[in-house]
């Protein structure tokens, strides 16, 4: 387990291994002021399962006070299980596919008067099938409002207070799908790589800061995701999956280590997104299609 070290700046962590991983940004001094007295402060969203819960598991065990939110009430399950890692755990249910659930959790987290010193926009949900003939326009709507419009608003809202202290970290939940055109999860896709390039966009602009920025990109990874997404009858909803706990881990290792990007999961996951980055966009959408097709999609009715 790794801890912050109290007389230093959050931006320095000591590793079980025993060893100061420094990043703080060349040129920055470690500042002392009175928060460093207190225990680091996180904020999770989508915590309530899957990769945001592990993420806030991560964060709890390396010390971290928290503010985990989901829509519905499993997380004050969460919040239960947290408690036994860290005695402050402070849970909030906000729809975050609508402008004002954003802007409540933002005044939830304005409330604890304390600086944020990592925001994880963590919580996104898919939607498979075929986007012309199947997808429902509302659902597809409100998976942007999710996914894209909630990540950068409540993004837009902390970063301000980050930029004012010069400090603070922000992981973003992308996904190897921002790489790849996303054939019968078309839209899902579209929106991964937006918060990808909104990332990468968002760390150089910061890049002379306190700031960090990372993208977390999982592969498929075990979560409820493909049972809400519909696409549990699809190859990769059926077929073989990463641990959210190992997902977790490397996501928080990366953060701390102001990397700006690591793809989550095992070698199958890491040999995928290699890949991805010498293959034509064709090709990568007819590869996806093999993969998120319905099963039955495309054959005749009996
Ligand atoms: N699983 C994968 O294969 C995979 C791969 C790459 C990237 N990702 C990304 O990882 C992130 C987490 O997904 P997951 O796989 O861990 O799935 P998950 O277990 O379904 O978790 C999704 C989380 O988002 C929350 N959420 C959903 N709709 C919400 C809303 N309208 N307002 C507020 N919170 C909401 C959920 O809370 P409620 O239950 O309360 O709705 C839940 O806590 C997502 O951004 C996803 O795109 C997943």
């Amino acid at each position: 387990m790794s801890q912050h070290h109290p007389a230093s700046s959050s931006s320095f962590v000591f590793s079980n291994r025993g060893e100061l991983r420094a990043t703080e940004k060349l040129g920055k001094a470690p500042r002392m002021n009175h928060q460093q007295q207190q225990r680091p402060f996180a904020v999770v969203t989508g915590a309530s399962s899957g990769i945001g819960f592990e993420l806030a598991k991560v964060l709890a065990e390396e010390g971290y006070d928290l503010l985990i939110t989901a829509e519905d009430e499993e997380i004050a399950a969460a919040q239960r299980e947290l408690n036994q890692l860290t005695a402050s755990v402070e849970c909030t249910r906000e729809d975050l596919s609508s402008e004002q659930g954003v802007q409540r959790l933002y005044e939830r987290i304005q409330a604890n008067a304390r600086p944020v010193d990592v925001l994880c926009l963590n919580a996104g949900i898919g939607h498979g099938g075929d986007f012309a003939r199947e997808n429902e326009l509302p659902k597809v709507l409100r998976l942007i409002d999710l996914n894209v419009r909630s990540t950068v608003h409540l993004c837009k809202l902390v970063v301000e207070g980050m930029v004012a202290r010069d400090e603070g970290r922000i992981l973003f939940t992308s996904s190897i799908a921002s790489t790849m055109p996303g054939s019968f999860q078309a839209v899902y896709n579209a929106s991964k790589s937006f918060v990808q390039s909104f990332a990468l966009a968002l760390r150089n602009e910061l890049k002379d800061t306190g700031i960090t920025v990372t993208s977390l990109m999982p592969g498929p990874t075990e979560t409820e995701f493909f049972e809400r997404a519909e696409m549990e009858d699809t190859p990769i909803g059926e077929g073989p999956k990463d641990d959210p706990a190992v997902v977790a881990r490397q996501g928080y290792e990366a953060l701390m280590d102001d990397k700006e990007k690591v793809v989550g999961g095992g070698v199958k996951t890491k040999a995928q997104a290699t890949a991805a980055k010498v293959l034509p966009d064709g090709v990568k959408a007819a590869m996806h299609r093999k993969q998120a097709e319905p099963a039955g999609a495309g054959k005749e009715e009996e």
